[in-house]
């Protein structure tokens, strides 16, 4: 999301007739789009901050901080961060311009944007520049904000409520990206099964629909889509999906716990039962999806039972991959408010490393089923490992890496699967 949001400030900027430079020597600011979402998230970015000083000691160079961190902590971030110039909201992109004309005319003033309260901002008119992409595959922003509340996260605070975009724009951002021959879109959103547009004839357009239209602009354009709440994701989805062979097949559904104390306690809005039924729907109508999900270990007041039932859970669902990561407090949520974050650090590690040795098995046997198929492969660059080999993903988003052949970045090839890691599933090209 962060992503897209700096290809929206890109073009901002570009239109308000500034460059973007390779350089930092060249540059007389520098914007550090910020995410908020764990502890670490948040001191990284006042590492880079602090690391610019030196830069700044040399010449003149104005920071700007935007993103969820600069929403969070607005002014307290500059008096914390001296270096600081200005802080924005992520729905204030649009004032950057006149941002930087003021810095110019007053060498010592210090700025703050904060989101409204009530923001409207889409963006949807904006062109995203594309920044530092391949050319292959990119990010199309289909609504912005969250309002779930799932007690442990910032999100409904620093990116304010939910508001989606107006369709015909997604559909035409696509296709002028396919146009210039782009071969992957991914749609992107906090919970894009709640994606919800009313036209000015009343009439309502809902994802599954959004999705279809999407997947028709051209047989030749792949679209991926994150991320699914699992209380949202509907049959709908998963026959629009059935229906089209370019909407890739792979659901990234974030479960969060596999326990339904802890799932009630995160207002996650379903349960351990609800969450299977959805799986068992997915595997229903999609056969060949990879599904992978998030998962927090430690929450507040987790036993060590509760965090059996995730293990469980992980056995059971087979996930492809997961994003795994310990509870972190974040300042003015539901469960910082209410709850206690009492689960010692250490356990909380070792749970996780549980979890991230769990899915390591689980990937790796996923892997090893998939050595003797053959999959269609969008090509995307050549291997880190050898430059003799290309690395591109199929349809599940797995990675595959192959001996080059007369392929090339932005070709479909046919790839037959002859070995496997845990992360990377090894094979060769099917000529012909
Ligand atoms: N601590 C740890 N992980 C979190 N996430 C969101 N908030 C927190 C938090 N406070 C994770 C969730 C979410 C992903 C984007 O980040 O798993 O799905
Ligand atoms: Fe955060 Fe929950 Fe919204 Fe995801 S759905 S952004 S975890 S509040």
């Amino acid at each position: 999301m962060n992503f897209a949001d700096s290809e929206v400030v890109a073009s901002i900027l570009i239109k308000a007739g500034h460059r973007i430079v390779d350089s930092l020597d060249d540059a007389d600011c520098v914007l550090i789009n910020t995410c908020a979402i764990r502890d670490n998230a948040e001191q990284r970015v006042r590492h880079r901050v602090r690391e610019l000083q030196a830069q700044q000691q040399r010449h003149r160079l104005h920071i700007g901080v935007l993103g969820c961190m600069a929403e969070r902590l607005q002014s307290q971030l500059m008096v914390e961060e001296e270096n600081v110039s200005f802080v924005m909201g992520p729905d204030t992109y649009r004032r950057l311009p006149e941002v930087l004309e003021n810095l110019t005319a007053s060498a010592n003033s210090k700025f703050e944007i904060q989101n409204s309260k009530f923001s409207t901002e889409t963006y949807a008119d904006i062109q995203p520049v594309r920044l530092g992409g391949n050319g292959i595959s990119a990010y199309i922003s289909i609504m912005r904000g969250c309002q779930n509340y799932c007690s442990y996260c910032v999100v409904p605070y620093t990116r304010g409520r939910e508001r989606s975009r107006d369709p015909q724009t997604i559909v035409d951002e696509a296709r002028t990206l396919c146009e210039q021959g782009y071969k992957e879109v991914t749609l992107l959103g906090q919970n894009v099964n709640s994606y919800r547009w009313k036209d000015e004839a009343g009439q309502t357009v809902g994802f599954p629909e959004l999705m279809e239209r999407v997947a028709l602009v051209s047989p030749q354009l792949r679209v991926r889509f994150a991320t699914s709440h699992p209380k949202d994701l509907s049959d709908e989805l998963l026959q629009v999906m059935a229906r089209h062979d370019n909407i890739c097949r792979c659901i990234h559904l974030p479960v969060q716990s596999g326990n339904n104390r802890m799932l009630k306690l995160m207002n996650r809005h379903y349960t351990v039962e609800w969450y299977l039924d959805r799986v068992a729907a997915i595997r229903r109508y999609l056969p060949d999806c990879s599904i992978t999900t998030d998962v927090i270990a430690g929450f507040c007041s987790e036993t060590e039972e509760e965090h059996q039932d995730t293990l469980r859970l992980f056995r059971q669902v087979g996930y492809d991959y997961a994003y795994m990561f310990k509870y972190s407090l974040r300042p003015d949520t539901y469960a910082a408010k209410h709850l206690t974050d009492d689960i010692p650090d250490e356990v909380k590690t070792r749970r996780l490393e549980e979890i991230i040795a769990l899915q390591g098995e689980i990937a790796l046997e996923n892997n090893r089923r998939e050595v003797g198929r053959t999959y269609e492969v969008l090509v995307e660059g050549t291997s880190r490992r050898s430059k003799e080999q290309l690395f591109g993903r199929n349809s599940q988003n797995k990675v595959l890496v192959f001996d080059r052949g007369n392929a090339k970045p932005g070709d479909y090839v046919q790839v037959k699967v002859t070995d496997c890691t845990a992360a990377t599933l090894l094979g060769e090209l099917v000529i012909g």
